[in-house]
């Protein structure tokens, strides 16, 4: 019978069957489906897993640290965090088109990651240890879309870095492959893991890079992350955190409009709220929040974060509108 429970028994044994005593690398991107595979790897074979996270400085307020911390914390995981700030805000610079956007942050993630995976594998070679598996946290609707194969990855550390392996061939390690987002999310919570992590709504791998209308800057992000962490504080505080599917905060920042703010005239620029409803965000609707918590949101919004002196409230559904605004 299906229980939690034995889910995780069950994919205990299965990730110590193949493993063996072989080493393991996993990239963690700060959602829940990595990190609950991670954990699930970590409690199979324990030191024998090391976990990447490449902290592009585009997540939101508070979650790198809740993977360097807290996911730490509660699974006692080897992390190697690799800061790499202001290699993606030097690629990004000058970049406005949202499918550019998307290509460089892919393109870099991808760079920043194989690197550091090919030092875990140089490192667990000078102890004469080799590291074979890579793990991913797929989940059953992927494998169906995929058709179901399961396999390797290669990887080409392709940077001239004296000591690293040219090519790395790894096998797949998923854990989660059985699984729908919402067992994911009771293994997850077996598991110990921090609520924030668990219940964490989907976000884009591209980020706040998307969420930016214009050039993706360290000072808009930051202005960025004020105002979202505000409004998941009230959604949070209100409820409605785990009724809604997803509040993108968007950053207009090329728009700017007057307002008045004590004495002054200001000009500053608009965040755009995006709270939809939606299954699996092929369609959805925009949600009916209560006026309140708009109202709260608004205020708090406008007095807290500098520079942004307007919110606006996205009342599109999908279709025409796409949930992110890039
Ligand atoms: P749209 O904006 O197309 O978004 O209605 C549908 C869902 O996909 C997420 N999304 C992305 N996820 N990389 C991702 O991993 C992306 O480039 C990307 N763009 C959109 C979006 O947050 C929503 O859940």
């Amino acid at each position: 019978s299906w229980t939690t429970h034995n889910v995780v028994e069950e994919s205990v044994e299965a990730i110590r069957a193949q493993v063996g005593s072989k080493r393991v690398v996993c990239g963690l991107s700060g959602g829940v489906d990595s990190a609950v595979a991670a954990a699930l790897v970590q409690k199979a074979v324990g030191d024998q897993l090391t976990c990447v996270f490449v902290d592009h400085g585009l997540l939101r307020k508070g979650e790198a640290e809740q993977v360097e911390k807290d996911f730490v914390a509660a699974t006692g995981v080897q992390l190697k965090v690799v800061d790499a700030q202001e290699r993606f805000l030097d690629a990004l610079a000058g970049a406005t088109d949202p499918e550019e956007k998307r290509k460089i942050i892919g393109r870099e993630f991808i760079r920043v990651f194989e690197r550091a995976a090919a030092e875990v594998v140089a490192e667990a070679g000078a102890h004469g240890e080799q590291v074979e598996f890579l793990v991913q946290g797929t989940l059953y609707p992927d494998v169906v879309e995929s058709g179901g194969g399961t396999g390797t990855a290669n990887i080409k550390s392709h940077h001239n870095v004296g000591g690293l392996p040219e090519d790395l061939q790894f096998q797949l390690v998923e854990p989660l492959r059985r699984l729908f987002k919402d067992e994911v999310r009771k293994v997850g919570e077996e598991l110990g893991l921090p609520s924030e992590i668990v219940w964490r709504q989907p976000f884009p791998g591209p980020g706040l890079g998307i969420r930016i209308i214009g050039e993706v800057t360290g000072e808009r992000l930051d202005l960025l992350r004020e105002a979202d962490a505000i409004a998941r504080e009230e959604l949070t505080t209100a409820g409605l955190d785990r009724e809604i599917w997803q509040c993108p905060v968007v950053l207009l920042a090329d728009v700017r409009s007057v307002g008045v703010q004590g004495d002054g005239r200001t000009y500053g620029h608009p965040v755009v709220l995006r709270p939809v409803s939606s299954e699996d965000a092929m369609t959805a609707d925009w949600s009916r929040l209560p006026y309140d918590v708009l109202a709260k949101i608004s205020t708090r919004i406008t007095n807290e974060v500098p520079d942004v002196n307007r919110v606006v409230l996205d009342v599109t559904s999908k279709p025409p509108g796409t949930i992110e605004w890039e």
